[in-house]
Parts: structure tokens; C-alpha cells; sequence
């Protein structure tokens, strides 16, 4: 049994990810508006890959809710039927959420592909809920933590649709971008609770208050990111996704703090790594930390000198998550040495 729950963990990190991931491609790709409606795409469980399955056609029979493009609107039925020999208005009605009426199915499938694994999330931490039971009695901490994993994913599911329904809160994305770094720490708490982790010996405050602050300062710097991304998603609106070299000509404050914090990140954390050294404590994570990090300040100036060239937006996210998740991780193991020490 714990070993199945300790599979869940690791699973539901992973996934996670997965869905950080293609988030970033649908974004990337525009394939937000793939599918029009929510859950279904469409009026599909299984979205339609031709534009004939969208055609309306005769003889053909119709589902309630399915969608048809028709004079460059979308249709949907009101109900069962079949069609005659001739398009009937009386079986079908405007799709008024959104005045979108292209059919593009790779953003269909993008979008499609994108949601499901968000199934899988919810699928994923729901099993860890359950295995986590076996835990009540002797480790109750775990039981709760695993348990307010699946409320913070399911908090997540229900602001996706809001913000894509909406559009309305300006802060929404940093929001979720929270939440989402709040489920991948507690995963990594668990993780590190059940797995054989080896147990050093280092008993230095000052390497765990500097590995807290670099923590904290990613975290704030993961949050003007999102600023940065809400004004870059503005200027899309204004200007046009295809004019990227015009996204960033007029550079604003948040942007300008967003490229100055980054040094002082890598300033913290050369001294972790500095720290480290002195006390002998041998970490690859640490290298990996300041890898990603000098990654991250590539990919910047990549879409900032490069306009935002393929794949530099879903990345710059993902490895932003990634440095999160390590630092994380990183803490956890020097903040329990400590404790075992004491
Ligand atoms: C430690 C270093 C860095 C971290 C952790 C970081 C993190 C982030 C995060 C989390 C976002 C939001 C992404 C999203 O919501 O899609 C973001 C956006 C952005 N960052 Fe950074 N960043 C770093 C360094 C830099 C640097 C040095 C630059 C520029 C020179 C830069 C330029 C940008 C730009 C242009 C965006 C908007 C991207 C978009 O619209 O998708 N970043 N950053």
C-alpha cells in the first residue's frame, strides 16, 4: 500500500508538470478557443478532426448539443434528430459565448489534449487521496495534506474555466500560478516524507535561511513573471499575435524589475552554492538549481532581443516551475537534517 502511494505521488508530480507544460503549448499555439465549449468540444466527448464533421449535411443524425459551423456561425442543436433534405433553423440556435466560428483542429486538439490531461491530474491526486487513508492513524498530516492536494486541484480546474469564460480578473493568472506551485509543494513535501531520502549532517542555519530566502525570492519573481505574461497577453490583444518584435517596444516597470530580480537570484544562489561548499555538503541539486536558472535569463533575453522565438514562452514557464519545485525540494531535505539533528 505504500508503495502504491508513493507511485501516486511521484505520478501526480509528473503530471502536474504535464499539465504546467501544455498549458504553455495552448497558450503558445493561441489554441485557447480549440473548443468552444466546456466540458464537451464542440458537442463532442471526442473532438471532430475534419470540418465535413461540422458541416451540416442531410440525412445525418444530430445530437443535442452538437455544434455545426453555418454561414460562418456556430449552430447548436436543441435537440435529437435527424436531418431532412433541407437546413432547418427551428432545430438549432445561436452559440452566443463566443463569436468564434473557425475550425482549426490542431488548436482543437491542443485544446482537447490539454484538458484530458487535466482529467488525468484530478484522476491522479483523487487515487492518492485514496491510498493516503492508510496514513490517518499514525501519520495524519500526510492524509490531510493529500486530501487538500485534490480541493487545491479541483480549485484549479474551476478557475481555468472561469478565467476562460470571463476573462474578467486581472489577477487571475498569477492566482492560479500560485495554487499551482502550492499543490506541486505539498506533492514534493509528501515525497520527501515517504522516500528514502539520505539524511546528512549539516547543522548550518545560515545555508537554510539563504536556501529559504532563494526560494521565497523565486517565488516573487514567478509572480512578476505573471505580471510581465498578463501585459504580453494585452499587447497580443492590441497589436496582434503574429507582430511579436512589437510585444516588448515599449518596456514597462514590471518588466524591467522582472529582468534586474533575475540577477539577484543568481546572485543568492551562487552563495548557496558557496555555503554549501564550506560545509562540505555535496548537492547536485544545487547545479541543477543555477543551471535552469541561467537557462531561464537565456530564454528572457531570447524573447526579449529574439521576439519570442518557438517554444521560449511554454519553457521560460515550465523551467520557472521546475526551479521552484527543486529549490523546494532542496529546503525540505536541509529543513528535515536539521530537525533529525536537533
Ligand atoms: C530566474 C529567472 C526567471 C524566472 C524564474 C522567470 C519566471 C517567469 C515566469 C513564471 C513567467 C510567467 C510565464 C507565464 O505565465 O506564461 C515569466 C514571464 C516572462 N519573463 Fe521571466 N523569469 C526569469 C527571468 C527572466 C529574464 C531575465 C527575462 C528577460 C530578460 C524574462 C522575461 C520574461 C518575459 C518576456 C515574460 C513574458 C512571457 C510570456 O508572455 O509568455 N524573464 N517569467
Amino acid at each position: 500500500m505504500k508503495k502504491r502511494f508513493n507511485f501516486w505521488t511521484k505520478t501526480s508530480i509528473l503530471i502536474v508538470y504535464l499539465v504546467i507544460a501544455t498549458g504553455g503549448i495552448v497558450r503558445m499555439t493561441g489554441s485557447g478557443m480549440g473548443c468552444p465549449d466546456w466540458p464537451k468540444c464542440f458537442g463532442y466527448y471526442i473532438p471532430p478532426t475534419n470540418i465535413a464533421e461540422l458541416t451540416w449535411v442531410s440525412e445525418k443524425i444530430f445530437k443535442k448539443g452538437q455544434m455545426i459551423i453555418y454561414n460562418d456561425e456556430l449552430k447548436m442543436s436543441k435537440k435529437d434528430f435527424i436531418s431532412g433534405s433541407d437546413f432547418n433553423l427551428k432545430n438549432w440556435q445561436d452559440y452566443t459565448k463566443h463569436d468564434y466560428s473557425v475550425f482549426n483542429p490542431l488548436h482543437t486538439w491542443v485544446e482537447f489534449i490539454n484538458r484530458l490531461i487535466g482529467v488525468v491530474c484530478g484522476i491522479s491526486v483523487l487515487i492518492l487521496g485514496f491510498y493516503s487513508i492508510q496514513f490517518y492513524k499514525n501519520k495524519p498530516v500526510i492524509t490531510l495534506l493529500s486530501l487538500l492536494t485534490i480541493i487545491a486541484v479541483g480549485f484549479q480546474a474551476w478557475l481555468g474555466k472561469i478565467v476562460v469564460d470571463s476573462n474578467l480578473s486581472p489577477y487571475s493568472i498569477t492566482i492560479h500560478m500560485l495554487m499551482a506551485l502550492l499543490v506541486i509543494s505539498i506533492l514534493i513535501f509528501i515525497h520527501f516524507q515517504n522516500g528514502n531520502y539520505k539524511k546528512n549532517t549539516v547543522k548550518n542555519i545560515a545555508l537554510k535561511n539563504i536556501v529559504l530566502l532563494s526560494l521565497i525570492f523565486t517565488i516573487i519573481q514567478i509572480v512578476i513573471g505573471t505580471q510581465v505574461r498578463e501585459f504580453i497577453d494585452e499587447q497580443i490583444i492590441m497589436i496582434g499575435e503574429t507582430k511579436k518584435n512589437l510585444w516588448l517596444l515599449v518596456l514597462p516597470s514590471i518588466f524591467l524589475t522582472h529582468r534586474s530580480f533575475s540577477l539577484l537570484i543568481l546572485t543568492v544562489n551562487f552563495f548557496v552554492i558557496y555555503l554549501s561548499r564550506k560545509i562540505d555538503l555535496n548537492s547536485k541539486i544545487i547545479f541543477w538549481i543555477i543551471g535552469i536558472i541561467a537557462i531561464e535569463i537565456i530564454l528572457g533575453v531570447a524573447m526579449y532581443y529574439l521576439h519570442f522565438p518557438f517554444s521560449s514562452q511554454p519553457l521560460h514557464l515550465l523551467l520557472a516551475t521546475i526551479l521552484f519545485g527543486l529549490q523546494f525540494f532542496f529546503y525540505v531535505s536541509i529543513r528535515n537534517i536539521n530537525k533529525i539533528n536537533k
